[in-house]
């Protein structure tokens, strides 16, 4: 990352300068403020939020009615976001505290989820084994180092001395500070990490990559016995992830959600015999450690082999949109919490569309308060931001067929 000369670092650390644009403002104003929030209670209409329900929730537990959050509710689609996307660069903002806290903070200002994530990226952490990144815009995330041979495994760092207070500063700092602002907002901190396998993948293929052929090569190499290099990587991605999110847990996140991002690249098999034992040990890790922390595990793509995620050892599934919820409900059986999995391109619709796409992902994953509502996938770009609102209204507004 480029260091920011001191005069601009002083400048970006004072309050003043992050206080919310005057559009966000007045966005809010017209929307979801707190005070509508608490009119619209008055009313019976809009829950204030609670300060676990999520937690409560994700840990397996039935609550009062069905909580919300939303992958990638911190983005684009929001004017306000855009008035640091469009100025600085990805690494700046997730990197720099000031920065990095009020970005994850806007979206619940504006919409009331039931939890804040931190802004952030599921690469954010591979500097500390060595492997340096950068997200450049129009092309995604560019990695520089080169990880295809038992070699360049061995000359990462180790991963079980990381020190994230040392490699990774800001991420103490971004969460003790949002985990004091989750309380003021009577709402739960949502911390991530990258699972094992999205992140070997990125890093082997150095970009977005359609096919991930390398990826595909050196897993090949692996089964036929003529190189342990995919072996290898994933397990010291895994220690490394699993250290991670104990870290953030230590920082004040309440709940991690694991991002196998490109689950979509994996067959069933290959789901099973490379991705899903690296994700278990990272999610392993957390538990042992932290045995009351919730642990979600999202495959975006996976849906076609939910049947294999029943047992990743984490408290919750969350599902992505191509799979029906009362499908993936009867897949992975009564006894697993699910999370998801609202098609992200419903919020183009009309506000009718949006509430009869929430109340029948609550239905379908058995009524208010049985599941933890999200999207299948992170809100697009160019999403009207009323929709949100719509969304998370309607949510917390539910009750029910028969009510
Ligand atoms: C937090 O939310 C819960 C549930 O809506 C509510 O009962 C409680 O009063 C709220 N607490 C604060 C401090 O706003
Ligand atoms: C094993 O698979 C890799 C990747 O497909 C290939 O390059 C290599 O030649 C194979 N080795 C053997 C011994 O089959």
């Amino acid at each position: 990352m480029k260091i920011l000369p001191t005069i601009y670092i002083t400048l970006l650390s004072t309050t003043a300068a992050f206080a919310p644009p005057p559009s966000s403002r007045t966005f809010n104003t017209l929307h979801s403020t707190t005070e509508a929030a608490i009119a619209s209670t008055a009313n019976d209409e809009v829950n204030p939020g609670d300060r676990d329900i999520l937690v409560r929730c994700a840990s397996g537990k039935q609550v009062e009615r069905t909580p919300v959050w939303l992958m990638r509710q911190a983005g684009r689609y929001m004017a306000a976001f855009r008035q640091y996307s469009d100025k600085y660069p990805f690494r700046e903002r997730s990197e720099t505290p000031s920065m990095a806290i009020e970005l994850s903070l806007q979206c619940h200002r504006a919409y009331g989820m039931d939890g804040i994530i931190m802004f952030s990226d599921i690469l954010t952490p591979l500097p500390t084994l060595g492997i340096d990144f950068d997200v450049v815009k129009g092309i995604g995330p560019v990695i520089t180092t080169e990880v295809r041979n038992v070699e360049d495994v061995k000359k990462l760092k180790d991963a079980e001395s990381v020190n994230f207070d040392e490699t990774l500063p800001f991420i103490r700092e971004i969460l003790t500070s949002l985990a004091k602002e989750a309380e003021d907002a009577n709402t739960s901190l949502i911390g991530f990490v990258g699972a094992p396998f999205t992140l070997a993948a990125y890093t082997i293929e150095g970009k977005s990559s359609k096919h991930c052929l390398r990826t595909k090569e050196m897993m090949m190499a692996d089964e036929n016995g003529s190189s342990k290099a995919m072996s290898l990587f994933l397990d010291k991605l895994a220690a490394m992830i699993g250290n991670y999110g104990c870290h953030q847990i230590e920082c004040g996140a309440q709940v991690i959600q694991v991002f196998e991002s490109w689950a979509h690249q994996l067959s069933p098999r290959q789901f099973e015999e490379f991705a899903k034992p690296a994700s278990q040990k990272a999610i392993r890790i957390m538990k042992e450690k932290y045995p009351d922390v919730p642990v979600i595990y999202f495959a975006n793509g996976g849906s076609s082999y939910l049947e294999l995620q029943r047992d990743m050892g984490a408290d919750m599934i969350a599902v992505d949109w191509s799979v029906d919820m009362a499908q993936a409900r009867k897949i992975l059986g009564p006894d697993i919490p699910i999370s998801g999995n609202i098609d992200p391109t419903i919020l183009f619709g009309t506000k009718e569309q949006i509430e009869q796409a929430v109340r029948d992902c609550i239905d379908k994953a058995g009524g208010p308060g049985k599941h933890l509502l999200n999207l299948g996938h992170g809100v697009m770009q160019g999403t009207p931001e009323e929709a949100v609102g719509w969304l998370v209204d309607e949510c917390k507004r539910y009750r029910g067929k028969e009510a």
